[in-house]
């Protein structure tokens, strides 16, 4: 059974989720226009954090908060924070792609200890408390169970623009895709942890993710039985690492291997 803050986190979230989709479908018609829906879809994004937090921070006054929009504020009990995204995808979303999703972590004391995905679009609610597994829609969850890096498919993000992992990255892209399946980049970054859990790809690595891009998908995937660590050693919450890479158990290490070499 759900515990009290998960329920609040499921509410939240599924309310935020009904103020994106309404938007989501005006930025399907924005497509069109000659500005485009940037000014929208920044306006959509800050409501949805706005809705959230109103059910937080309503429900928790006392613990402190960390939002993609409204950045960090700290609260009367220093070993709790929410972790929010409240719309990872943003340049899906933008774009009409129906692929993003809000993401809510509880932390306590560095640890992820209550998470919620939700995809609205496609109605998958991913949830997970510590040591009571992970599910998507009720739904137990378990990573894939694939041995083989070359049946293998992994996820990342590619830094946009002149990002500054970008050539770390392309030469991850270059020792891994030889000998995988394939790697994806659907761009939101708690869905692929959310799929990493589900067994759907087989593991997912990122460099210059921030918190609130992988707060909740770090409890997905351990509970759904896989290994989650920093790209390099962190001292401090997982999450605040800047970097991470998981997989399942069997192919976590030879993956990390790849991603994290120097060469
Ligand atoms: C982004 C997405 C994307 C990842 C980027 C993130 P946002 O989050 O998760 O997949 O590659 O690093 O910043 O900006 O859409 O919330």
């Amino acid at each position: 059974m759900a515990s009290a803050n998960l329920n609040v986190m499921i509410k939240a979230a599924r309310k935020a989720g009904r103020s994106l989709v309404k938007d989501f479908r005006e930025v399907e018609n924005l497509q069109v226009s000659t500005k485009g829906p940037g000014d929208f879809v920044s306006r959509a994004d800050r409501e949805a954090e706005r809705i959230i937090k109103e059910e937080l921070r309503g429900a928790r006054p006392n613990y402190g908060w960390l939002g993609e929009e409204t950045g960090m504020e700290p609260g009367e009990d220093p070993t709790r924070r929410w972790i929010v995204d409240p719309l990872d995808g943003t340049t899906n979303f933008l774009h009409g792609l129906p692929h993003w999703a809000v993401s809510i972590a509880l932390e306590h004391k560095g640890e992820v200890v209550a998470a919620v995905v939700y995809d609205p679009a496609k109605d998958e609610l991913f949830t997970a408390e510590k040591g009571d597994g992970a599910f998507v829609n009720d739904q137990r969850l378990r990573v894939s169970g694939r041995r083989d890096m070359s049946g293998a498919i992994f996820a990342t993000g590619v830094p946009f623009g002149a990002g500054k992992t970008l050539p770390a990255t392309l030469k991850d892209l270059a020792r891994l895709m030889p000998v995988c399946a394939g790697v994806r980049r659907w761009g939101s970054a708690a869905l692929d942890m959310a799929y990493v859990a589900a067994g759907r790809y087989d593991g997912y690595w990122e460099r210059g993710i921030r918190a609130w891009d992988v707060g909740a998908g770090i409890l997905l995937v351990r509970e759904a039985g896989g290994f989650v660590e920093p790209l390099r050693p962190f001292d401090g919450p997982i999450a605040d690492a800047g970097s991470i890479v998981c997989a399942n158990s069997q192919l976590f290490d030879g993956f990390a291997a790849i991603v994290r070499s120097r060469d």
